[in-house]
């Protein structure tokens, strides 16, 4: 299959027509939102969302966001909204957020993988919302990588991973989130944060009360646990370099990834620091104290990393709180959890 790269910054373009009937009768696009580069498929249609599985090499039992343009196409895919569901959409919808609940027979199993919930997302991208609509359908997307890799910020990612694989690229710019959305679960006694993103646990809080956060956001899913976002469960966001997080000050990360410097190595460390380094190549993800930087560039410098063949990559530790416990979940992710404390 060709793949037609479409550069559009405009949501009233009238190419959107066309990637919009391609959608609803079955074809694949990928489209710009303001977190990462979607996959998109209609999401009511299983043989579509079939085709996203494949394009990606998902495992099946790895359930979709569908994504919705407008309030009133959210009611129909669920059972019903709570209204604590119903304040936390109005605070930031659209946006990146991405809220589970118990899901319609409209949508199929193949979308939900297997669940009997569904997570909703209305993306604040124009151009996100002017394909759906055109559309006419709710759009299943899930990051439009190979699977396990870093999740695509810009365009040129997207055709790296997915060329002769969809119909479309919608190029709509670089993301400027950077990480996906967050995931809420208001299916249980409490609500529960199950992926950290660019609203943060204190935004949520201040719409839903205490929340809880999954222990999956930090930690490695032990052996036989069930996870409670099945995406938990599969290794992810991973460059084919070999990413070991240091956590300690400066002047320590500074001696350690010096000592190791060699051709294959590299240093993933925050802008300015370069200057500060000796004797080895550098990455970098965001100033030191700017979560919001780091997630618009996480994904980016791990793509990085493997064009330029590096086997092993030393990324200084981020802030992990606020927006930053999104980026520290990505990053320790890449990892496979491997942080060494200087
Ligand atoms: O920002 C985003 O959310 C991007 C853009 C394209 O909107 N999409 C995205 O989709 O990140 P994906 O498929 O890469 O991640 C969806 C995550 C997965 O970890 C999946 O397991 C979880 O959400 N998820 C989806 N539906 C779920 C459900 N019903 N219950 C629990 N977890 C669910
Ligand atoms: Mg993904």
């Amino acid at each position: 299959m060709k793949t037609e790269l479409l550069r559009i910054s405009d949501p009233t373009d009238p190419r959107l027509v066309k990637v919009g009937q391609t959608l609803r009768n079955g074809g694949l696009a990928a489209i710009p939102t303001e977190t990462v580069y979607g996959l998109a498929a209609n999401a009511l249609d299983e043989k579509a969302v079939e085709k996203i599985y494949e394009a990606k090499g998902r495992p099946s039992d790895n359930p979709l966001i569908v994504h919705i343009a407008h309030f009133d196409e959210w009611k129909p895919l669920v059972k019903e909204i709570p209204e604590s569901a119903e304040r936390l959409a109005k605070a930031y919808w659209p946006g990146p957020l991405t809220i589970i609940l118990p899901k319609s027979t409209l949508v199929p199993m193949k979308t939900s993988g297997g669940l009997d919930t569904v997570a909703v997302r209305m993306p604040g991208h124009p151009i996100a919302r002017a394909i759906i609509e055109k559309a006419g359908v709710p759009l299943a997307a899930p990051s439009a990588n190979t699977s396990g890799k870093p999740s695509p910020t810009t365009a040129s990612h997207v055709l790296h991973d997915l060329d002769g694989k969809i119909e479309y690229i919608v190029d709509g710019g670089e993301c400027t989130v950077g990480v996906e959305s967050t995931v809420i679960t208001l299916v249980g006694d409490r609500p529960r944060l199950l992926r950290p993103g660019g609203v943060t646990p204190e935004m949520l809080e201040s719409v839903l009360g205490k929340i809880e956060i999954d222990p999956a956001v930090f930690n490695k899913l032990q052996e036989g646990t069930v996870a409670a976002s099945p995406g938990m469960k599969y290794k992810h966001y991973s460059p084919t370099a070999e990413v070991i997080i240091i956590k300690g000050d400066f002047e320590k990360y500074k001696s350690y990834v010096e000592e190791r410097a060699d051709e294959n190595t590299a240093a993933l460390c925050f802008d300015g620091d370069a200057e500060k380094l000796c004797g080895i190549s550098i990455l970098t993800y965001g100033e030191e104290t700017d979560s919001a930087s780091q997630a618009n560039r996480i994904f980016e410098a791990l793509r990085e990393a493997d064009e330029k063949g590096y086997q092993t990559v030393y990324a200084r530790y981020p802030l992990a709180d606020g927006m930053g416990l999104a980026v520290f979940n990505r990053l320790v992710r890449a990892a496979a959890f491997h942080i060494v404390e200087l």
